[in-house]
């Protein structure tokens, strides 16, 4: 394990009618509050109402940016940093999913910056200093309500790319499973792909004694595929919907990951997809992450294995280190199948046609992956196994 501080001063909100606290949250930072959203999910499950309702109790001066895309563009992001330079925005309240969130943070930080927000983004400039915003999150998927990461895309250069820092981390977040009992199906599958996968690119690192981390990431692993299809035939129901929110948020809030740095390679490979197609980032991942395991396998054997004993109960007797690894990669295909994510990259009707694009693209900053470091050849030979 390697030295470390954790340091998380998000204000975690949970349960069912938690809204409420928005009336003592957000005056502590400001009157004249920037509302942001996406597409019109929280318009028809009546959260916008709530929320607008709450803010006028409040006497809050409400501006709104409304159309956060999935997969957030820098175009969006600079049209909030205008409003907030244009009008004097004190703080900024995302209400949605991780694009939400994620778009919210780089107009936060762009907003206290003087050039171009995609200089943050793509790390040619730091941010220092941010707007305070806080968070009512719609959708259990990222753990973008309580960390700092934020995943911004640029459909001009099809570029995509996360990046983050201290102060980009929400003052608070509101999270009543309730208001994710309208995310459909299909989103609710991408959610439950993409927690997992934070936990599997935390898991594939190369320090010794993480006993403890190692049996965290097991256990919301074992949770989340315990939950996952009880909450898919039954997606109004609030206990299910609270254990899956709950999962999300620890899979990427740091909780896992204290001593030791995960490989996030993968993340890095669907970024690119994404980029270059627009899919949803959890199906990106369904198709790609055993691919990655299996290009892998043989870094740290042993890794993968006890994964696949503890996790995917693979009876490793009489079987070799790499027969009981791949039985583990063919069971958790085989979960995911059975949930009904996306296998292959035809799925969402991508060929060989833009593969090379998509590498270079994955490959801008070079090698990457802090398990096993992938070159160019590596990352197309993912690909083509993802087809
Ligand atoms: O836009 P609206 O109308 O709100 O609809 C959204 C969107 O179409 C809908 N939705 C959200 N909550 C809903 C709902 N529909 C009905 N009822 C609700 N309660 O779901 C669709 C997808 O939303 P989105 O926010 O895009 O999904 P998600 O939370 O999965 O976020 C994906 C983005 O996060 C990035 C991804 O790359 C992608 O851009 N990531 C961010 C991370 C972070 N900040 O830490 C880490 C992740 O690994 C990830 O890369
Ligand atoms: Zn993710």
């Amino acid at each position: 394990m390697q030295n470390f501080t954790y340091w998380n001063p998000t204000k975690l909100i949970f349960g069912k009618g938690q809204l409420v606290h928005l009336k003592e949250e957000v005056p502590k930072y400001g009157r004249k509050v920037l509302l942001i959203y996406g597409g019109g999910s929280i318009k028809k499950s009546g959260l916008y109402a709530q929320v607008i309702n709450l803010l006028q109790e409040i006497k809050a001066d409400i501006f709104e940016l409304s159309g956060v895309e999935p997969n957030p563009r820098i175009s969006t992001v600079r049209k909030g940093v205008d409003i907030c330079k244009s009008e004097g925005i004190e703080f900024i309240l995302a209400v949605g999913g991780g694009s939400v969130i994620d778009c919210t943070k780089a107009i936060a930080a762009g907003a206290k910056y003087d050039g171009d927000a995609w200089e943050l983004v793509t790390k040619k400039a730091v941010a220092h200093e941010a707007l305070p915003f806080g968070t009512v999150l719609t959708l259990a998927a990222t753990g973008s309500e309580m960390n700092s990461g934020s995943v911004i895309t640029n459909w001009e250069t099809n570029e995509k790319y996360g990046w983050g820092s201290a102060v980009t981390f929400p003052t608070f977040s509101i999270l009543d499973p309730v208001h994710t009992y309208t995310v459909p199906k299909e989103q609710t599958i991408y959610g439950i792909v993409d927690m997992m996968s934070h936990v599997f690119e935390h898991y594939f690192h190369l320090q010794e004694n993480t006993l403890l981390q190692d049996r965290m990431c097991e256990s919301l692993l074992i949770t989340v595929m315990e939950t996952a299809p009880q909450l898919l035939a039954d997606l109004e129901n609030y206990d299910l919907r609270a254990t899956i929110l709950y999962n999300g948020t620890m899979a990427l809030n740091g909780m896992l990951s204290m001593g030791y740095q995960g490989d996030w390679a993968t993340h890095n490979i669907e970024h690119a997809v994404s980029a270059v197609y627009d899919i949803p980032h959890g199906g990106g991942l369904a198709i790609l992450f055993p691919n990655w395991m299996k290009h892998n396998l043989k870094v740290k054997p042993e890794r993968f294995k006890q994964l696949a004993v503890r996790v995917f109960g693979v009876d490793p007797e009489g079987k070799s280190a790499e027969e009981a690894v791949l039985e583990g990669i063919e069971k958790l295909r085989q979960f995911w199948n059975s949930i009904g994510a996306p296998s292959r990259l035809a799925d969402y009707d991508i060929d060989d046609s833009k593969l090379e694009l998509m590498a270079d693209k994955a490959m801008i900053n070079g090698e990457f992956g802090r398990f096993k470091k992938l070159n160019r050849d590596d990352v197309l030979a993912i690909y083509r196994a993802s087809l």
